[in-house]
């Protein structure tokens, strides 16, 4: 038996209801093995759980994904040896603690060139981008495409890799703050959403309209991206960072210009451990060839969760958010 500090919570709200727990853990199980984590990763998922707009049942951990090293492994596991630095980020909740027993299938080994670090801030947010670039449209040179809060997490990762298969990206940001850093993930020209005419005064800069916009933000920017797609064109709800999107008559795709709605999610998309490992394959590709890169904004230690969950939903961190076990 060892123990491990973890994060729970036994009501939903604000980030006060996250509380830094010690918990044993015991022998991994059959099929399971045992992590001591070095890194975990935030994501932006996990604010909704924690507020309860994606409800858990209570009491309950979170968190997605981290990175580690295996210390045990239970009966039948073959494909993993203590010593092995693993991620993963589609195993159920909980990743918020020192160390967790969990599935093996659910583990991608990572190569050398994949820093801890590096993989618990990317490995949820680029497997996103990897599912939005290669499935949900598969980004072709010459489009052009809209992606929302082009700064952040997952929004600096689809921007670079789309530039990098060829596409014009132009992305919003909800501060001039951040600007800089989509700039530097490959927009061509950056939208304030502060700015009321944020639709028009992308039009005028991509002189027309885009073939695929990604939409994370939800209520404050659905309908409007609407007005963004060009007819037949895509618009991916993906997220909600701004709450709930609001619902969309099918007739109004119909009188934006035969429009599709699509809205996708992370875990269907590598749902079963063959997918799951060719879909981290490729994103450990894309790393090599330098078309994904990370850039960590912010790092708060396990203890300081509340406040790392403070700064995310007030907007503050551009980037991923690392979280220090
Ligand atoms: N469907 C999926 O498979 C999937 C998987 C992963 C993530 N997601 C979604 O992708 C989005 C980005 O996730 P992430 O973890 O990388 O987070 P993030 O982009 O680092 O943070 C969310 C961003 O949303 C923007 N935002 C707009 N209105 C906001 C508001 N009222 N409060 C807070 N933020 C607001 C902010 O950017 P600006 O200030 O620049 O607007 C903020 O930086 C989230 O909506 C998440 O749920 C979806």
């Amino acid at each position: 038996m060892t123990a491990s500090r973890v994060v729970e919570l036994d009501a939903f709200g604000g980030p006060e209801v996250l509380k830094v727990v010690h918990r044993i853990v015991p022998p991994p199980a059959e099929g399971e093995v045992q992590l001591r984590q070095t890194a975990i990763g935030f994501n932006f998922i996990d604010i909704y759980q924690r507020q309860g707009v994606y409800p858990l049942p209570l009491p309950t951990g979170l968190g997605f994904e981290a990175a580690g090293v295996v210390e045990a492994v239970g009966a039948g596991v073959t494909d993993h040896a203590v010593g092995d630095r693993v991620a993963y980020m589609n195993a159920g909740v909980g990743a918020y603690c020192e160390r967790c027993n969990v599935p093996a299938a659910k583990l991608v080994t990572l190569p050398d060139g994949v820093s801890d670090d590096m993989a618990a801030a990317l490995l949820f947010k680029g497997m996103t981008a990897q599912y939005l670039v290669r499935r949900t449209h598969r980004v072709a040179p010459g489009d052009v495409l809209l992606v929302h809060s082009a700064a952040g997490g997952v929004g600096q990762i689809l921007t670079r890799w789309a530039t990098t298969l060829g596409a014009v990206v132009y992305g919003t940001t909800g501060s001039p703050d951040k600007r800089a850093a989509a700039l530097a993930a490959g927009c061509r020209e950056v939208l304030d959403l502060n700015d009321p005419n944020w639709p028009e005064n992308f039009a005028a800069a991509a002189g027309g309209k885009a073939r695929v916009v990604y939409d994370a933000v939800g209520k404050d920017t659905l309908l409007r991206s609407l007005d963004c797609a060009a007819p037949f064109g895509l618009v991916v709800s993906y997220g909600a960072a701004s709450g709930k999107s609001p619902a969309i008559d099918p007739e109004l795709l119909n009188k934006k210009g035969c429009l599709f709605l699509t809205r996708p999610s992370v875990f269907p998309h590598n749902a079963d451990p063959a997918t799951f490992r060719a879909n981290a394959a490729d994103l450990f590709d894309a790393i090599a060839q330098g078309h994904v890169q990370v850039d960590i904004g912010a790092r708060f230690a396990l203890d300081d969760i509340a406040d790392a969950h403070r700064a995310a939903e007030a907007r503050r961190v551009t980037g991923a958010l690392l979280i220090v076990p």
